[in-house]
């Protein structure tokens, strides 16, 4: 069967990523990176929300992002603490959702409240619904999944379908549109499974560069995309 080609998005992930370059270009040390790139994170969900976008899903830290210095690795946790108790009004306001994706175990204590308590206060939104994926990798969230799928005792049937309704947010579509932005064409082990028919909007752009334009210019690339799911082209010049 065709599936129908989607003009608008229904889920959007972004590999948030040249936060450390913008920094060095400017002669600052990282972290003003990662404060800059958290500003360009609040322009773009608003948008993303004025857009009418169902579900955001932003790569904040990965599993292999541990591997950083303990001063980069505690003030990129600082600001999303810092983060989710500030804007929380904001999201209450634009009925945005929060939740989140990763190893929640693997975070520090407090951080891991901090999501919580912001994933509760915003469960009755309507709105969009922001994913932050922190403490996430694509192999991580495969490898919980089949654990939960196993846990149950050797009796659990092992299929496409209960594999994903074990994933970390099984009611959440697959992504739509992959966008990357500092110009690397890897996908650094995110959304690995969900992302397997994803469309990949590849930015050159620095993150903390991004403005409501560069999501715009994303989502219009992604209105000219032929999904074809794996099926036959169908019709059109042959490109
Ligand atoms: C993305 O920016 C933010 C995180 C991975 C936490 P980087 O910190 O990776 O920036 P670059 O890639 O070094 O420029
Ligand atoms: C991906 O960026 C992770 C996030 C944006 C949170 P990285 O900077 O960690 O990716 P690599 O190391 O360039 O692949
Ligand atoms: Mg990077």
């Amino acid at each position: 069967m065709q599936e129908k080609v989607s003009p608008v998005p229904v889920h959007v992930g972004i590999i948030m990523d040249g936060n450390g370059r913008w920094a060095r270009q400017r002669g600052q040390i990282r972290t003003q990176g990662h404060l800059e790139g958290l500003k360009a994170a609040k322009r773009v969900v608003k948008a993303a929300s004025d857009r009418g976008l169902r579900y955001l899903t932003l790569y904040t830290f990965s599993t292999e992002n541990w591997k950083r210095t303990t001063e980069e690795v505690g003030f990129i946790m600082g600001l999303v603490k810092q983060y989710l108790r500030g804007e929380l009004d904001f999201y209450r306001e634009n009925h945005i959702r929060i939740r989140h994706a990763g190893d929640i175990a693997g975070l520090p204590a407090d951080i891991a409240e901090e999501i919580r308590r912001a994933a509760e206060d915003t469960l009755g939104c309507d709105g969009m619904q922001v994913i932050l994926a922190l403490n996430y990798g694509g192999r991580d969230e495969i490898v919980r999944a089949v654990r939960r799928l196993t846990a149950s005792g050797g009796q659990a049937e092992i299929s496409e379908e209960t594999l994903s309704a074990h994933l970390d947010n099984p009611d959440v579509p697959d992504p739509d549109l992959i966008i990357r932005s500092a110009g690397e064409f890897r996908t650094s082990n995110f959304l690995l499974w969900e992302g397997a028919y994803a469309e990949y909007y590849i930015s050159p752009k620095f993150w903390p560069d991004w403005t409501e334009e560069d999501l715009a210019r994303a989502l219009e690339n992604f209105r000219g995309r032929d999904r074809r799911f794996g099926g036959a082209v169908t019709g059109g010049a042959v490109k």
